[in-house]
């Protein structure tokens, strides 16, 4: 925060009435019409902060009415020309993933592995919000995530904490930029701090049973990392830790957020989290609520008025302090300052490059979608081919924009079978199934070159309050590859899922396979663009695609049983279930392309190194030499996994630690270089307490987390 800015918000904060600066902490959502009247007045006597711009409690479900900048315009107008101390109002939306250019679901981004172009992503999407009254989005959404029945695993960024931390950095910095104050650039959310993705069975707002263990080196890295990148808020989570409520623990919402993680903007909560302390069972009426969440270092109220109704008896009977509430309100006016609001209160619409974000919708997308699968090189298909696209997804539009998409609009989607028919010079046949009194899918597939199946789930299974108890793809979709499967043709599977689903069921029978998300606007053209080897697949799985839908939780990051049964790196699988292997059916990390890479002369420049010397910033390289030995140019992402065999804590059999993803031209080869030292050798312990130790670490270099291509250095 700059002196400047400090000043003024003391000299602001002097002027504030209890009831002003209670003001501040209240987050209503848009007014319906019949509200208005009330709503202004409640504006015009310095009691609305901040308004989050949707209607209802699950936004990302329900349709949003469209943004009126000449509405928030006047209410912003009213606050500053009519309120006591004429305090901006600050606008807040959820924009997850795209404003009107609606880019693929962000766990779909967080498989690009591509942190810049996120992050070019991300500013696009600052531009266009900024641009329709919006001053602050609650994403990244960081919630670390290993149960793919929980609909929310699709706005996350998957199983492992350092793409989540990579990820966090590039859209902090891609919507708040260097400066947050200048044009296009908005205030960014971590959110759900903390635990919410251990939702037990996958089922939404359920309990959690979380390690401080767990919390401190799974759940937490992500949120560091948005701390460190600058991120301005953070949203409490629903769900409880260690027997407390997120929203009223002063031990995560200050010791850990603020202490340890060094946190300095305001924390927000998720919507009527507050008043749900009641539900919670540690609060008995909604001034308890207030009480303890405000105490706990939860700064604005989202949408409950918990705050408006009880903070000024609360503070009168002593319950909360006047240093609280003006620690509270003083983070919010500095974001606010920090934003500019106060030198641009209003917004103006600017005009911005179009095309050019379409362009980044469609780069993404092609960086996201994962090759799984492709027996006899079948992709990518010949321009001329016929192929008979069969599959409901054939025709959809909705549910490539997945959820949490609230300004995208479907009709911007092409369909699949549009798509094609754009890229094909040959014959495309589509049919929805039995017409005509025959079945003309089986019957085109029959006499086509190649069979395109459309598979997928719909943007409505995902998203909040959307868990699935089954992850299988639906049965009438197993149905149809299994008939079309009697037509002797090859079968090539586009996977339009948001969340991850079991593979084993439907890979057994497609000779091909890309899993494409649900990815935005571009989606269907990225496909097309891939089906027909325009560009090769790039994507890496950021999840884990389980054979089974019982076989979930499955995670590559695990510490190793006492007997070997871990089930992931295929040690005794078949001690794991008597009835089933569950090793993974696709492992995290994974993704072909079109060529074929060779990794050789794995190095590295010292066989140990000091504790003390690492400790003072000394780095040792890593060095691989990557060869494209196939026919297509392509781009590979070079992981580098680390083991640490023994340790006081357990530690995973694999932590990923750095990754590299390189573009290059068949037949040349090219050394992948990585730089290793504090930050990757070491683990939190318990209390949260950095923790670097002697003893050996194993590097694997490869194309995904099974790779066994190791060497290994000693810390001394
Ligand atoms: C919802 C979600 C949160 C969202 C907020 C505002 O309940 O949990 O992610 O940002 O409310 O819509």
């Amino acid at each position: 925060m700059s002196k400047n800015i400090a000043l003024r918000v003391e000299e602001l904060l002097s002027k504030m009435t209890v009831r002003e600066k209670i003001g501040q902490l209240n987050q209503p959502e848009t007014p319906l019409p019949n509200e208005l009247d009330a709503f202004f007045e409640s504006v015009r006597k310095g009691e609305v902060g901040s308004i989050l711009m949707s209607v209802g409690a699950t936004a990302g479900n329900d349709k949003q009415g469209a943004i009126s900048n000449d509405f928030y315009n006047e209410i912003q107008r009213i606050a500053v020309e009519e309120s006591p101390n004429g305090i901006p109002v600050l606008f807040g939306r959820d924009v997850i993933h795209g404003h009107h250019t609606v880019y693929p679901i962000p766990l779909a981004m967080a498989a690009s592995f591509n942190d810049k172009l996120v992050e070019e992503c991300y500013s696009d999407i600052a531009q266009e919000a900024s641009n329709e009254s919006i001053h602050w989005t609650f994403t990244p959404m960081l919630d670390l995530a290993r149960d793919p029945r929980w609909g929310r695993i699709i706005e996350g960024t998957g199983e492992d904490p350092y793409v989540g931390a990579q990820v966090a950095k590039a859209v902090v910095k891609g919507l708040q930029g260097d400066d947050l104050s200048q044009d296009g650039k908005i205030v960014a959310c971590a959110k759900h701090y903390i635990g919410y993705g251990a939702a037990e069975g996958g089922r939404d707002y359920h309990r959690t049973e979380i390690s401080d263990y767990s919390l401190f080196n799974y759940y937490l890295p992500a949120f560091r990392a948005a701390v460190k990148a600058g991120v301005k808020t953070v949203m409490s989570s629903f769900n409880d830790v260690n027997g407390q409520p997120v929203t009223s623990s002063s031990y995560y919402l200050d010791e850990v957020l603020r202490g340890k993680l060094g946190f300095d903007g305001f924390v927000v909560s998720d919507y009527d989290a507050i008043i749900q302390l009641k539900k919670q069972g540690v609060a008995a009426d909604n001034a308890t609520c207030a009480e303890f969440a405000l105490n706990a270092g939860l700064d604005m109220d989202m949408h409950d008025k918990c705050y408006i109704d009880n903070l000024e008896k609360l503070i009168e009977d002593g319950k909360v302090s006047m240093e609280t509430l003006d620690e509270a309100v003083r983070r919010v006016l500095t974001v606010k300052m920090e934003k500019g609001l106060f030198e641009k209160p209003y917004c103006e619409r600017k005009e911005y490059n179009k095309e050019a974000h379409l362009k980044n919708a469609e780069e993404i997308a092609l960086e996201s979608m994962v090759l799984l699968k492709n027996d006899n090189n079948v992709l990518p298909l010949k321009k001329d081919a016929t192929i008979s696209l069969v599959g409901t997804y054939a025709q959809e539009r909705r549910s490539h924009l997945g959820s949490w998409c609230i300004d995208g609009k479907e009709e911007d989607v092409k369909t699949l079978c549009d798509a094609l028919r754009e890229v094909s010079t040959g014959k495309v046949w589509y049919s929805k199934g039995t017409e005509l009194g025959w079945d003309s899918s089986l019957v085109n597939s029959y006499a086509a070159d190649v069979v395109v199946l459309a598979l997928g789930e719909s943007w409505s299974t995902t998203g909040e309050a959307r868990a699935v108890s089954d992850i299988s793809l639906p049965k009438e979709q197993i149905e149809l590859i299994k008939k079309i499967k009697l037509s002797g043709k090859k079968m090539v599977g586009l996977v339009f899922c948001g969340r991850p689903i079991a593979m084993q069921e439907i890979s057994q029978y497609l000779d091909a396979i890309i899993y494409c998300w649900h990815s935005g606007t571009k989606a269907t053209d990225a496909a097309a663009k891939l089906l027909f080897g325009e560009v090769s697949p790039s994507g890496r799985l950021p999840a884990t695609l389980p054979r089974l839908a019982t076989h979930i939780p499955l995670y590559y990051n695990i510490t190793s049983s006492g007997r070997p049964v871990d089930c992931y790196y295929n040690e005794n699988p078949a001690k794991c279930y008597v009835d089933s292997i569950p090793t993974p059916c696709y492992p995290f990390g994974f993704g072909l392309t079109y060529t074929q890479f060779k990794y050789d002369d794995l190095k590295v420049d010292c066989d140990k190194i000091s504790l003390e010397d690492i400790k003072n910033g000394k780095k040792f390289k890593v060095t691989v030499v990557l060869e494209n030995i196939g026919d297509f140019d392509a781009k590979e992402t070079v992981q580098l996994y680390l083991r640490t065999p023994v340790a006081k804590w357990m530690r995973p059999l694999r932590e990923l630690k750095a990754y590299n993803k390189v573009f290059m031209k068949k037949g040349t080869s090219q050394v992948v270089t990585f730089e290793i030292g504090f930050d990757e050798l070491g683990y939190y312990d318990p209390q949260g307490n950095y923790t670097l130790e002697k003893g050996i670490r194993e590097i694997y270099v490869g194309e995904n987390c099974l790779t066994e291509n190791k060497i290994e250095i000693t810390v001394c």
